[in-house]
């Protein structure tokens, strides 16, 4: 396993020749082989920085949290593969893994169970926040406020340095909270009762749905819903994960940081496909049901629209977790017989967009939210919840990738560099001179 920070160099370095000078960098290689020059001395070397739109080849960190292959389709925590994760464990076992490096033994769980148990209560205060809230106010600003107002009452988690007996508290607590304020929100914006935590008496899932509902939850939706958060418990550094990541190495606390990922999470590129897959295939229905059309229209490149759930930064094979919902959509649907007609929708659109070349050269296949919308809408989770439910999948990932970085011992302050394009020096005129 690769210690973060600690990259082994290769014999081999990288060579750059430019205006008459050559310079060697090193080159580190990660423990499955992905091998990065490390450019560190090249702008004190040779005046040049690198420009990498949207950080297609760059690694802004070294990480043994998650191994991604994206051209042979592998995803593993921790060296778990995704697969056996989704059929063995649980997401609170995973989240322990993230956290710790190591499944638990069963005296561990019962440790971090007691942790998540121990900070389940809300303060009001944070209850009144949610409440204020208006009925149609979006979950991901709701989460995204009541997650950084944390930090004003926990104020003894709210250093950017923390004790190893900090985060054991401060972990299990944003996860608690974070659960308690996904469900809290949903009540407050049907006008019910707020429901409290019962730790004692559920799981973390099967609680959380109980307080969504108020009602007894079928242990099937809970098992569903189990696999979604376990799928979508990390996946190195993407977009959410950085902005984590670049928070808090300005040692900036957890809280802020956990909310800045929410704030990236929201987005419809990111987590906020899940909600845009939904409401694109209810538009498809609207329209009479003729997913042909939108194939047509996302390859238009005068139109905007995209197929919203294809398409991954990493992932140009197949995303081996859309493999497992797609999986899981069929059994959870079938077991509560639901008929559900946007699935025949999701499932034509699929097929019809894997035989077209656009999406073929492209290599354009469906990712994790393509059909991770369908379950939640049979869990009867409403639309503009299903980014928080991954928000809720997330976290943990986000707390073992902000961990990793400030017990890494060099960590800088992300803070990239630009090739400035603006107007060279001018000089400042009075209001009346100006045209
Ligand atoms: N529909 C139509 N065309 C697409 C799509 C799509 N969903 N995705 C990419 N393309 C085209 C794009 O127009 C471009 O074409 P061209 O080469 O002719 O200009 C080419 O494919 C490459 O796309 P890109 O935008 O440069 O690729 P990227 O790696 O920067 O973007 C993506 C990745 C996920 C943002 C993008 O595929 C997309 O917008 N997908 C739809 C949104 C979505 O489902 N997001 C969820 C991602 S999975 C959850 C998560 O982990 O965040």
């Amino acid at each position: 396993m690769t210690v973060a920070g600690k990259m082994p160099m290769t014999s081999k370095p990288a060579e750059l020749n430019y205006d008459g000078h050559k310079i060697e960098f090193q080159v580190t290689e990660g423990s499955e082989g992905e091998r990065g020059i490390d450019i560190n001395k090249l702008r004190d070397a040779t005046g040049l920085v690198t420009i990498d739109n949207g950080f297609m080849n760059t690694a802004a960190t070294s990480s043994a949290v998650t191994f991604l292959d994206g051209e042979k389709g592998i995803l593993r925590y921790r060296g778990y593969p995704i697969e056996e994760l989704a059929e063995k464990s649980t997401f609170i076992e995973v989240s322990y893994l993230l956290l710790y490096g190591e499944l638990p033994t069963a005296t561990r769980l019962k440790w971090f169970e007691g942790q998540l148990a121990k900070h389940s209560d809300t303060k009001e205060g944070i209850k009144t926040i949610i409440k204020a809230f208006p009925k149609e106010a979006h979950p991901m600003g709701i989460a995204s406020a009541a997650v950084v107002a944390l930090s004003g009452f926990y104020p003894e988690y709210s250093e950017g340095h923390l004790t190893e007996a900090q985060k054991d508290e401060v972990f299990p607590l944003l996860m608690a909270q974070l659960k308690n304020i996904a469900a809290y929100q949903y009540r407050a914006s049907q006008g019910k009762d707020l429901v409290d935590a019962q730790p004692k008496k559920f799981d973390y899932v099967t609680d959380f749905l109980f307080q969504m509902t108020g009602k007894d939850v079928d242990p099937e939706v809970s098992k569903a819903l189990n696999i979604l958060l376990i799928l979508h418990a990390d996946h190195e550094q993407n977009c959410s994960t950085s902005s984590v990541r670049l928070v808090g190495s300005s040692q900036a606390n957890v809280f802020a940081s956990i909310s800045a990922g929410v704030d990236a999470l929201w987005g419809p590129l990111h987590g906020g496909a899940n909600q845009a897959v939904i409401e694109m295939l209810q538009e498809i229905q609207a329209d009479g049901g003729d997913y042909k059309k939108f194939i047509l229209k996302a390859k238009n490149k005068d139109d905007n629209f995209r197929l919203m759930g294809f398409g991954h930064r990493v992932y140009k094979n197949f995303d081996p977790r859309a493999k497992i919902i797609k999986k899981a959509c069929d059994t959870i649907l079938e077991k509560l017989k639901i008929k559900d007609p946007l699935l025949a929708i999701a499932k034509g659109l699929e097929e019809e967009a894997l035989k077209d070349q656009y999406f073929v050269e492209r290599k354009l296949y469906p990712n994790v939210d393509f059909y991770s919308g369908i379950i939640y809408k049979a869990l009867n989770i409403p639309t503009n919840m299903f980014t928080v439910m991954f928000a809720l999948g997330r976290l943990p990932g986000w707390e073992a990738q902000w961990k990793e970085m400030v017990e890494t011992p060099s960590i800088k302050i992300g803070r990239p560099r630009q090739i400035y394009v603006g107007s060279t020096e001018r000089h400042y005129q009075a209001i009346t001179e100006r045209k």
